[in-house]
């Protein structure tokens, strides 16, 4: 509780009222609001340190470079990486996997195949479906099943001496399911396949270390964790990002060029041509300072007991229908009510004050999976309360039974 009342100190949008009600902001999982400290670290950049790093011998361009590296290295502490040079920045998960199914992707032949699960958003879907068309590749779905051990079966049924590639999510952004990433990747590993982990739901919510997790490659986004919009990560580990050819060419991620070759800069910034999101990335070292002071752990913890009691609550709802229910959830809760519109519900509790996201998620495959057309999401983050969610069962039960 101590965690929660400081927190909501530090978010002045929490201060807010929409149509004349106090913000409850339930849609973490699109974005998560900013505390002051992120917002005055933009501010701060913007007002004494802006210049365009790594290019420039003068003071602000010293001062701008360090705080961007500073950033890299508060990100490798947090994901527990073993060298600054594995963490590269780019704008987002989405820019970390297409990045990975660009350069991943060259190595790729036909009857070659990637293994991704039912649970993916577009973003780890899109990327790998489009490779595959171009490689004359197959994309090779794992259904993630209730039971862990049972998924396991499957990945092992799935896994052939072609497959070359696996990347699933930890946590399903439509739905809240914690996927058994850690044993995936024991699974993968022993069949000398590598594994890329999307952690844009995870690492806000749960510890992330890539060295006990063993993973190849991990990515998120900054605007998820409380930092800016526009800043991401790709993890890699040393060798992995050593063998890959970059992605994107240009200033920046050189180290000699002449008009028959180029050399390659070293890494990271071989993967990060042109002029990067310097204050967004310097907004994210602030919010993983801001994280780990309060501990992800106890992050981890307070929001099990959040997802426990709104799951409880929402089950006192006649006609409520909560997927994953039986699996362990982090971040999310997704529901249906019987024959009611999840948009038709939105809609009225958007004019109670209740932001949360309905429809499929950017995961169509999984609502197809589901039989549905898609859900109402209510997504936390570290400053929920328990009265955020009595506001959202008093404003269900008021959709309700205006719909009805
Ligand atoms: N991926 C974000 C979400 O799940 C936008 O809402």
């Amino acid at each position: 509780m101590q965690l929660v009342n400081k927190a909501r100190k530090d978010f002045p949008i929490l201060k807010m009222e929409i149509y004349g009600k106090p913000l409850v902001y339930l849609d973490n999982g699109a974005t998560t609001q900013k505390p002051q400290c992120v917002i005055d670290r933009v501010c701060n950049y913007y007002k004494s340190e802006n210049s365009n790093i790594h290019r420039g011998e003068y003071y602000l361009c010293e001062i701008a470079g360090m705080a961007y590296e500073a950033a890299r290295e508060k990100i490798k502490n947090y994901i527990n990486a073993k060298n600054a040079y594995e963490v590269i920045f780019t704008s987002g998960t989405t820019a970390s996997i297409n990045l990975l199914a660009h350069s991943l992707g060259k190595s790729i032949r036909e009857n070659d195949e990637i293994i991704i699960s039912h649970m993916e958003h577009h973003s780890n879907i899109i990327p790998w479906q489009v490779l595959c068309r171009e490689k004359n590749a197959t994309l090779k779905i794992l259904e993630i099943q209730e039971d862990e051990e049972a998924t396991l079966e499957a990945l092992n049924e799935l896994i052939s001496l072609r497959t070359r590639l696996i990347s699933i999510t930890c946590v399903s952004n439509a739905l809240g399911t914690v996927l058994p990433f850690k044993k995936i990747i024991d699974v993968a590993h022993k069949n000398n396949i590598p594994v890329i982990l999307d952690a844009a739901q995870a690492i806000q919510h749960m510890p992330m270390d890539v060295q006990d997790l063993d993973c190849d490659f991990m990515v998120f986004s900054g605007h998820k964790m409380y930092a800016g919009t526009g800043i991401g990560v790709l993890y890699g580990k040393a060798q992995h990002l050593e063998d890959l050819p970059p992605y994107q060419t240009g200033g920046g991620m050189i180290e000699q060029v002449s008009f028959s070759e180029t050399k390659y800069a070293k890494l990271p910034y071989k993967f990060e041509a042109g002029t990067q999101n310097i204050a967004a990335a310097i907004s994210l070292g602030e919010a993983v300072d801001y994280l780990t002071d309060i501990g992800l752990e106890n992050i981890h913890e307070y929001e099990k007991e959040l997802i426990q009691y709104a799951s409880e609550q929402l089950n006192t709802i006649s006609g409520m229908e909560q997927y994953s229910e039986n699996t362990e959830r982090a971040g999310a809760i997704s529901f249906n009510i019987k024959d009611i519109h999840a948009y038709d519900i939105a809609m009225i509790l958007d004019k109670l004050g209740i932001a949360l996201r309905v429809g499929t998620h950017c995961a169509e495959p999984l609502m197809h999976h589901l039989g549905i057309k898609g859900t109402i999401r209510a997504s936390f983050g570290l400053y929920n309360t328990k009265e955020d969610i009595d506001h959202l069962i008093k404003g269900l039960k008021k959709a309700i039974s205006m719909l009805q």
